[in-house]
């Protein structure tokens, strides 16, 4: 591998350095570009702009590999837990005995909310959107919590530890019950089920089967280098501004149909393909008209190319976790004759349109009884550790600037300003 490359620009030659990544990735430092051309590269979307060196995750799309620090998914969604990826991710190593017990007992301790937030709750309208009220919160932290270095990896413990409370405090807002608080004893995911699910009237007890399943959905959330809302925590954190705040834009971010949000559309594109008699051919057909903009929601990554290896977990899962929960939901065999038909279709396979995560983690949520409004607040609790990462490298590395992208501009050449009369 050479350690250069050339470019010819008007007959003016410009030599990139490479970079190369452990795994052999490559990439054309192109620093220098503007001042010795006076040209910028275009990437619409940057399907092809490096904009960081990162140690957290590697993912092959064209293999199909996804790792958090250098462990396989496959690897620690069967055999870790979701408290444990949050040590890795966020810490950079996975823990040993004393540090998961210190690591748990302070995520155990900081996951009540400050009474006064609790007010906040009431002045959102019963139709609002968990994802909405979630940012919210979260930056609504940052006016309870210091925001000084000194404060960060308390208040990195504080999000970790409070989203779930957040996010079932949402939940139970919208359906007009009273809060329920965390419990010390129970861990991490258990508590949050039992905050969404518990009443005071009668004695809950989390099923062991869900909380797994839930463990599980949350690390194969937790961490997928540059996307849309990891990218947007990074650009948010690069002004200078706060972890709350960089979490909080993610957390928007996250919310869109095309990233997160896709999760609550899957669900509700397959009930209305239900409703309309199960033709999914049609709907297939649908997706395949350029005059028609439906997409088929659950299809389709930009760095996947031939199958999304946590889509392949949670196809699996959905069998055991509906059998093991004796549900017997008819959108499960709906979303395989959908997936057979798209992946048999020539559409889908010039595109490399495979499904994504979001395919069957909603047939999963649904089996444990989370409402469809509350799927992509489930990817935003298992994203979080991810995002806490990228801020802190992102933070902690020396080539980091202010993330200021160029253009290309396209509009009026200079013209005068002529009076409203004259117009
Ligand atoms: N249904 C039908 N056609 C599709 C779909 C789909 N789901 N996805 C992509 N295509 C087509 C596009 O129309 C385009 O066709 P063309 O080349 O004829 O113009 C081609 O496939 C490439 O698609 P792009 O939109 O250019 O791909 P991009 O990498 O920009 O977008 C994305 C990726 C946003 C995920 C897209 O596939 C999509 O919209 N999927 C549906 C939404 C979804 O499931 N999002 C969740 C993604 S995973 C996540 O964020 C967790």
């Amino acid at each position: 591998m050479s350690s250069s490359a050339k470019l010819i620009l008007n007959d003016q030659e410009c030599e990139f350095p490479i970079i190369e990544g452990s795994e052999g990735e490559i990439g054309l430092s192109i620093r220098s570009l503007r001042g010795a051309t006076g040209a910028i590269t275009l990437d619409p979307g940057y399907g092809n702009t490096g904009s960081c060196r990162s140690a957290i995750t590697f993912i092959d799309g064209e293999k199909g590999i996804l790792r958090y620090r250098g462990y396989p998914i496959e690897e620690l969604a069967q055999s870790s837990n979701f408290v444990e990826i949050c040590h890795l991710l966020v810490h950079e190593e996975l823990p040993n005995a004393p540090q998961l017990a210190e690591f748990t007992n302070l995520l155990t301790r900081h996951s009540m909310l400050h009474e006064d937030m609790k007010k906040f709750f009431e002045g959102y309208p019963k139709t609002a959107h968990p994802m909405s009220i979630l940012s919210s919160m979260i930056s609504s932290l940052g006016t309870f919590y210091a925001e000084d270095e000194d404060s960060l990896e308390l208040n990195i413990i504080r999000l970790i530890s409070k989203i779930p409370t957040i996010a079932a405090l949402s939940y139970k807002k919208a359906i007009g019950q009273p809060a329920v608080y965390p419990r010390n004893d129970l861990d991490y995911t258990s508590n949050f089920l039992h905050m969404m699910f518990a009443v005071p009237a009668e004695a809950y007890e989390v099923p062991e089967v869900v909380a797994k399943a839930l463990d599980m959905l949350l690390i194969l959330h937790a961490d997928h280098e540059q996307n849309c809302s990891t990218s947007t925590a990074r650009m948010v954190g690069s002004s200078g501004a706060s972890l709350f705040a960089s979490i909080s834009a993610a957390i928007s971010a996250l919310s869109g149909p095309l990233h997160g949000g896709a999760n609550q559309k899957v669900i509700e594109q397959l009930k209305m393909i239900e409703a309309d008699g199960g033709d999914f051919q049609k709907y297939v057909n649908k997706a395949k008209d350029k005059n028609d903009d439906f997409r088929l929601m659950g299809f389709g990554h930009r760095v996947y190319k031939n199958f999304d290896p946590r889509s392949r977990i949670l196809k699996g899962e959905a069998d055991k976790v509906l059998e093991n929960l004796g549900v017997d939901d008819p959108l499960l065999g709906l979303a395989k004759s959908l997936e057979e038909i798209a992946l048999e279709d020539e559409y889908f396979i010039e595109r490399r349109l495979y499904p994504n995560v979001d395919f069957y983690s909603g047939i999963i949520y649904r089996a444990m009884g989370i409402p469809t409004e509350m799927f992509t607040v489930m990817f935003a609790l298992g994203r979080l550790p991810g995002w806490i990462a990228h801020w802190k490298e992102m933070n902690g590395d020396p080539e980091t600037r202010i993330n200021r992208p160029r253009q290309i501009y396209t509009g009026a050449t200079e013209r005068c300003y002529v009076a409203v009369a004259d117009r």
